[in-house]
């Protein structure tokens, strides 16, 4: 008399593939990317394994390696040399955009990241109130539309607004609209949270906060990690306004958020695994606590569990070995 009974799915490789529910491929990781205008050679960024803030030529090597490696798609982050308070220059990103979709046509899938963190002395995410003491709201929603706007028209196939302004994605929508660019998409960083988990990010693209009170942190915008409500408020509003597309940001911490929002919200989501977190894997594995390809696998298996229909993942490019180990 056999007492084998949930064990039996779980006994060769075979019933276990054909239990599975959910899967990671390729074809559902979104690789970033860092272009930085005004440095001579590409840079590695502390804590992120085959991360690097390109220049404009090794960034198209860097995209056809990743195509060569079966990952097609990518979401840019552009670093201008110049810093200022208004009236920003997008050309130098919007020109990576235009090289990038004419080397390489419709074989890559470009959304560029939309934001001024990277374009301001002070490195918040907007433009400050004449006050100096916060980030003001419509200013930076209509400076948000013309980067937007630029990004679209140099060919970019998504832009994807990671500020946390109020009335941002309704502002972008229009905006391209209005310039015949309705069929770029728009990925909505919907419910990004204040973390602490986004730290090798601020290093690569140049883009920590300073200030005092209110200006301290990105508090004031970034949503508060215990209060999940204003997480699904959040993403209602964004996909009533038209994002095509809703994130969750980070990944691990917030699980129980991506599977309630994706469970309630009928719209693809997707979810970035931060630098931070990239960063604590490869802590890890650095100290031989963990193997890194099955370590890796193991968390995108969890986005997917939790119902993410895609993942921005700095490892996307190693996919081929991480899957395989799998
Ligand atoms: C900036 C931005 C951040 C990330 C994407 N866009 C960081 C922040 O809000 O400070 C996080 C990326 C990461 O940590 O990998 N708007
Ligand atoms: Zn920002």
């Amino acid at each position: 008399m056999g007492s084998l009974t949930l064990r039996r799915m779980r006994l060769t490789p075979a019933m276990r593939a054909l239990g599975r529910e959910v899967s990671v491929t390729a074809d559902k990781l979104i690789q970033p990317l860092f272009v930085v205008q005004g440095i001579g050679r590409r840079e590695p960024v502390a804590g992120l394994r085959d991360v690097f803030r390109e220049t404009p030529d090794s960034l198209a090597h860097q995209v056809e390696a990743d195509l060569g490696a079966g990952i097609t798609k990518f979401l840019l982050f552009g670093v201008p040399a110049q810093k200022r308070d208004r009236q920003f220059d997008h050309s130098f990103a919007a020109a990576q955009v235009q090289a990038l979709k004419r080397r390489f046509g419709a074989y890559v899938w470009l959304a560029v990241d939309v934001c001024l963190c990277s374009y301001t002395t002070h490195g918040h995410c907007g433009i400050l109130h004449e006050t100096r003491d916060h980030v003001a709201n419509d200013a930076t929603v209509d400076a948000l539309a013309l980067a937007a706007s630029a990004y679209a028209g140099a060919g970019a196939d998504c832009v994807a607004p990671s500020d946390m302004m109020d009335g941002r994605i309704g502002a972008i929508r229009a905006a391209l609209d209005a310039r015949g660019l309705d069929r770029v998409a728009i990925m909505s960083y919907a419910a990004k949270f204040h973390s602490a988990f986004y730290g090798p990010f601020r290093l690569a693209a140049d883009s920590a906060p300073s200030g005092e009170g209110a200006l301290r942190d990105r508090a004031s915008y970034q949503l508060d990690p215990a209060r999940p409500k204003d997480a699904f408020m959040s993403a209602l509003r964004d996909h009533e306004e038209g994002a095509d597309i809703l994130m969750v940001k980070p990944g691990l911490p917030y699980l129980d958020v991506l599977k309630d929002l994706s469970a309630r919200i009928q719209r693809p989501w997707a979810v970035y695994q931060t630098s931070g977190e990239q960063a604590a894997l490869e802590l890890l594995v650095r100290d031989g606590l963990a193997e890194a390809e099955r370590a890796q696998a193991e968390t995108w298996t969890a986005f997917r569990r939790a119902g993410a229909d895609m993942i921005v993942s700095y490892a996307a490019r190693r996919a081929r070995e991480i899957l395989a180990a799998s």
